[in-house]
């Protein structure tokens, strides 16, 4: 073999390799599951295919997407939520472990807005029916009171909602990772509204049931002035549930990859 023609193919080689390996991702870039269909943000139809996409991914729901970090959602499980609130008109100091919430799978899709030029990403949605059961712990604190009445009680909890609208509206900023653009979800807003709420607690006042029946009895009354004495913790309470999954699947997947650039 001619000598000069080796290291021609030689530097050739040492070229392709050297370019290869600077293409090469990163082994913490992950890629996208197979059954995700992807979306390219300048395509003027990216709404409806955002629409087919989310459709496409909702049989899947049920049992949780562990590659989008979507965790099972017939029942989700949300092992505690807090809503805890010291000032204004409501006193209180309640936790709820084992959360189960069923219905979710049963919605419809309202809207699903995706922006790009702003990174802002707009989803709404309509649940028939939640139900809703827990352990529950409400504590009075000093001068804690729930609507001039004093609100006691450790046991489970029901709650069912109907027709709960609920619209989901995050808003990002790209950053670069390891050479690619990434997400980082700056802004989680949650704003919903419901038609009718049914609440049970067992176990209100240490079990005396004459009380604990009239307070639920209260509750179910004055349900609308309820929902919106809570209404700041709720909505804290479900960003934070919406958080973890919306910041794992940001800064695993590239915005690249997640909403590729182009229009088909
Ligand atoms: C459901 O709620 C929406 C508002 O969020 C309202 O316009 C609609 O009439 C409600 N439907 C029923 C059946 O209550």
């Amino acid at each position: 073999m001619n000598l000069h023609w080796s290291i021609g193919l030689l530097l050739l080689l040492g070229v392709v390799l050297q370019v290869d390996w600077i293409t090469a991702k990163p082994p913490t870039r992950k890629s996208l599951p197979s059954f995700l269909k992807v979306c390219h943000r300048d395509s003027p139809d990216l709404n409806t295919c955002a629409r087919e996409s989310y459709e496409a991914l909702r049989p899947r729901l049920m049992e949780g997407i562990p590659e989008l970090y979507i965790p099972a959602m017939e029942p989700l499980v949300v092992p505690q939520v807090k809503m805890d609130q010291d000032s204004g008109a409501i006193y209180l100091h309640s936790v709820y472990r084992n959360v189960k919430v069923t219905g979710i799978s049963k919605h419809t899709v309202n809207e699903m807005r995706l922006e790009p030029s702003k990174l802002k990403f707009i989803v709404s949605l309509t649940f028939p029916n939640l139900h809703l059961e827990s352990d529950y712990s409400i504590k009075v604190s000093r001068d804690g009171k729930i609507m001039m009445m004093p609100l006691l009680g450790d046991g489970h909890c029901m709650v069912d909602l109907t027709n709960i609208t609920m619209r989901t509206e995050l808003i990002g900023q790209e950053y670069k990772k390891n050479g690619a653009n990434y997400l980082k979800i700056n802004t989680v807003k949650v704003k919903y509204e419901l038609s009718d709420v049914h609440i049970h607690l067992d176990n209100l006042f240490n079990g005396d049931k004459a009380l604990g029946d009239r307070m639920n009895e209260f509750l179910n009354e004055n349900w609308k002035a309820l929902a919106e004495e809570v209404r700041p913790l709720m909505s804290k309470a479900l960003v934070d549930i919406l958080r973890a999954s919306v910041d794992k699947l940001f800064s695993s997947f590239s915005y690249d990859d997640l909403l590729p650039k182009g229009n088909n």
